[in-house]
């Protein structure tokens, strides 16, 4: 048998782990799928040539990260018949249906297994091993960096910033954290998981998303007084008739959820459907070996001979309004009238409230309420309210609950 020429473009902390880690398990690789790999060529900004390396590949390993140029890399390599593996969950959230009429019209496969959760196989098992099952559910902890500072800021008490500057210190955030804090890349992946999961085209602009960069210290606080755990979860539903819902969004989760006990930069996915209930899939969301080896078994699969991707045989719409508890908490002057008051703004959308407690008092005064599940837009409306009203001290604070008992 042949070997099979492997060009990578991209020698930074994914692309050099992956390097090294193809040359440790070249031998494996063969074993298990009957071709040797080896390497043709790498890409990097200030050595190779991508033309002479894709002339000389079966397949290429795209590592550059970002969208140009990697999305002319890909395109080109999938139009002339190599088979690409990406780690870029813009590239494919962004560009997946060009990328895929590129590997239709060439012929090629497309994997991406190490763009979602790092080294947890999740593309694989929602595509593969659940491909003739239903799913009602995907929704998880998909970003390692957010969910490293919540539990720093929940277990040391830390601010936003010093917990944002101990995760830089560690690598487990960029020097310019934007994507990731504010809930862009949890968007992404999310997107990328909804398509497989329904079969159905989701675009990045379908995702609404919410970081964690106005969490508060305050919030944590009272999260650990009740047992709860604040993540940031990205959540892919059927909601209705023909309609889903993706989003990304900070939440309260009750003690005894699967997801509450995931800390620092871990990531956990759950998959909800009739036939299995449900399964939850935790590990390391990111680093360059554990990114690497999720990058050697897409090699192995596409050395094995692969499935079509984005099979999509529906098309369900994005719904504009979903159910969801809330927490609100509400800096407010003391003084008589003031629950009333908001009670009444409430009341008129429908909300309806579970629990509130107030605390402190004079110019520390806070209230703290829970609400029932309502539908999101009435909740909005009423907070729009409630935000102009004179005796708040500062703007409201609005976090999402997940109810949902576990056995
Ligand atoms: N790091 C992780 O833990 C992780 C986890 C999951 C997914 N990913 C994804 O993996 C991909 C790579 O990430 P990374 O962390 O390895 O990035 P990185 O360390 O910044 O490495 C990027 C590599 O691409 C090369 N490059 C940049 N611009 C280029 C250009 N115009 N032409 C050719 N080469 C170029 C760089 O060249 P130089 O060496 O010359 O700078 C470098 O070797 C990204 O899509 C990322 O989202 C990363």
């Amino acid at each position: 048998m042949q070997d099979v020429k492997v060009g990578i473009l991209g020698k930074g902390t994914v692309g050099g782990a992956f390097r090294k880690l193809l040359n440790e398990r070249a031998e494996m690789v063969e074993e298990v799928s009957g071709r040797r790999p080896k390497v043709s060529g790498v890409l990097s900004s200030r050595k190779g040539d991508f033309d002479r390396i894709l002339a000389r590949s079966d397949i290429i390993v795209e590592l550059i990260g970002g969208l140009e140029p990697a999305r002319e890399y890909v395109t080109r390599s999938l139009t002339e018949g190599r088979h690409v593996i990406t780690a870029n969950k813009q590239l494919i959230a962004q560009h997946g249906d060009e990328l895929v009429a590129a590997a239709r019209r060439g012929g090629a496969q497309l994997r991406f297994e190490a763009a979602v959760a790092g080294a947890i196989p999740v593309i694989r098992v929602v595509q593969e091993s659940l491909g003739a099952i239903p799913i009602e559910k995907v929704f998880g902890i998909v970003n390692g960096t957010t969910n490293y500072i919540l539990t720093e800021m929940a277990r040391g008490g830390l601010s936003y910033d010093e917990a944002l500057a101990q995760a830089q210190a560690l690598g487990y955030a960029e020097a310019d954290p934007t994507e990731d804090v504010g809930g862009a890349d949890a968007a992404a992946k999310m997107a990328i998981l909804a398509r497989l999961a329904f079969g159905s085209p989701v675009r990045l602009r379908d995702v609404p998303f919410e970081g964690i960069e106005r969490i508060k210290p305050d919030d944590l606080a009272y999260a650990k007084e009740l047992g709860l755990s604040l993540k940031l979860l990205g959540v892919a539903e059927r909601v209705g008739d023909g309609e889903i819902s993706v989003r990304v969004f900070p939440c309260f989760l009750y003690p005894g959820h699967p997801l509450a006990p995931i800390e620092g930069p871990f990531n956990a996915v759950m998959v909800e459907a009739p036939a299995i209930t449900e399964i939850t899939m935790s590990g390391p969301g990111a680093g360059g070996i554990e990114t690497a080896s999720a990058v050697l078994g897409d090699l192995v699969s596409v050395i094995g001979g692969g499935s079509p991707l984005f099979e999509e045989n529906s098309r369900l719409r994005i719904a504009k309004d979903v159910e969801m508890a809330f927490y609100l908490h509400l800096e407010v002057d003391d003084r008589p009238g003031v629950l009333a008051r908001i009670a009444e703004i409430l009341g008129d959308n429908s909300v309806s409230v579970r629990s509130v407690v107030q605390r402190g008092a004079g110019d520390e005064a806070q209230l703290i309420m829970v609400m029932h599940p309502v539908s999101e837009r009435r909740f909005n409306a009423a907070l729009k309210r409630i935000a102009k009203l004179r005796f708040l001290r500062s703007p409201p604070r609005a976090i999402r609950v997940i109810e949902e008992e576990f056995t």
